[in-house]
């Protein structure tokens, strides 16, 4: 059991403060993914967190324990980095065990947990290697074997699959969700992986320029991002970004202009908006629909052909948006193209950025990895 707790927690490296008051809450065999762009912060908090770095301000709490003063060694933590070094001249088995060794435990012993997380991580028959003799994706799992021998109540990943190629991220992802079920451990992971956030995570956390700009389950955060960072963030080909004028407001929504001169009916609460405010549109890739009656128009500037799916890069004003469109449409560069959207899939957002709240919550906003298991099959979260 253990959960961590952030409460208004600063980090100044002399004048800059690059964690600015963060407060979280990581529930007891929670999975919580960190995302956020480079240098805002992610790896300071997590060695914050591991204590390889003290915090200027604010209280880290394990299990209701405040551990600011508490040793690394001490608190129960596990971390595998991005660079994981082993020992060279050790075995699989040697490096796996080595920190069981200098804090004396058994021998027995140790080989009963070298080898449990041996079997979690298909090393079994790797153990009298040497890291010399291990592809990057085997290595990379007896960083991880060392940290589960550790028994930690915390794990914390930065970004560990950093290192690997696309067909071995994507084994090490399946293993490390598994390796999640399995021991049931609370876990904190960064990564810069669109895919494995949204689909590793019980909780993402949105980190901007060292302050949480959201935090929410992968579906809450892609249906219903809080403001315009965060829906340019998550999601990816990125959400598209359109100049629009708000007309009317009405308890069911809002009416806006489009660029193109049509007025359309999004059904968010702009209540608090004068008309001809201006306002932006975000439309998801995924979401823009190849329609001849469609109110939005432009002419193509690139195409990109992905076999089931094509990029269509339009040129509209300023902006070039991007629509995903099925595999066999039969446009070509220079056509021009006219689409639409479904009005419930439009975000709209004010001058500060702020999303103007929906007022049909989407139905899947709740549901994280957990909820897409077969019930019975493993317990659930506390
Ligand atoms: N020891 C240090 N002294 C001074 N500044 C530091 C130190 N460590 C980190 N920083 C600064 O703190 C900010 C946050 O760095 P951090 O490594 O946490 O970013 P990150 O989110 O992990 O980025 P990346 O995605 O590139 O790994 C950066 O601007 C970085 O330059
Ligand atoms: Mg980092």
């Amino acid at each position: 059991m253990a959960t961590l707790q952030l409460r208004t927690i600063s980090k100044r490296f002399g004048d800059t403060e690059v964690i600015k008051g963060i407060n979280l809450d990581v529930n007891d065999r929670e999975f919580v993914v960190f995302v956020g762009p480079s240098g805002c912060g992610k790896s300071t908090l997590m060695r914050m967190i591991a204590g390889l770095e003290s915090a200027s301000d604010g209280d880290i709490l394990i299990d209701g324990q405040r551990i600011n003063d508490v040793g690394p060694a001490d608190r129960g933590l596990a971390m595998v980095f991005q660079s994981y070094a082993l020992y060279p001249h050790m075995t699989v088995a040697d490096n796996m065990g080595f920190s069981m060794r200098l804090a004396g435990v058994p021998k027995a012993e140790r080989r009963a947990k070298v080898l449990e997380a041996a079997r979690i991580l298909q090393l079994e028959p790797l153990l009298d290697r040497k890291p010399k003799a291990l592809s990057g994706g085997q290595r990379q799992r007896v960083a991880i074997g060392r940290a589960i021998v550790r028994n930690p109540s915390i794990f914390l990943f930065d970004e560990p699959l950093s290192n690997l190629d696309a067909a071995l991220r994507v084994q090490m992802r399946i293993e490390l969700a598994r390796l999640h079920d399995e021991l049931d451990a609370t876990m904190i992971y960064v990564t810069h992986d669109q895919i494995e956030a949204m689909t590793m995570a019980d909780k993402i956390v949105v980190l901007h320029d060292g302050v949480v700009e959201q935090v929410g389950s992968p579906m809450a955060l892609y249906h219903h991002p809080r403001n315009r960072f965060v829906a340019g963030f998550i999601g990816s080909p990125k959400m598209n970004f359109l100049p629009a004028t708000l007309v009317d407001t009405t308890p069911e929504g809002v009416t806006i202009r489009l660029p193109g001169g049509d007025e359309r009916h999004v059904p968010v609460d702009g209540r608090h908006l004068a008309a001809d405010t201006a306002l932006e549109l975000g439309l998801r890739p995924e979401h823009l629909v190849l329609d001849e009656q469609g109110p939005l128009s432009g002419e193509i500037k690139v195409l990109e052909r992905l076999g089931g799916q094509t990029s269509l890069y339009v040129q509209m004003g300023a902006e070039l948006i991007t629509i995903m469109a099925d595999g066999d449409v039969a446009f070509r560069v220079n056509d021009t193209v006219r689409f639409g959207f479904a009005p419930e899939r439009a975000h709209l957002f004010d001058g500060e950025g702020l999303a103007l709240p929906s007022l049909q919550q989407h139905p899947l906003a709740g549901l994280t990895r957990h909820d897409n298991r077969a019930p019975g099959t493993a317990e659930e979260p506390a």
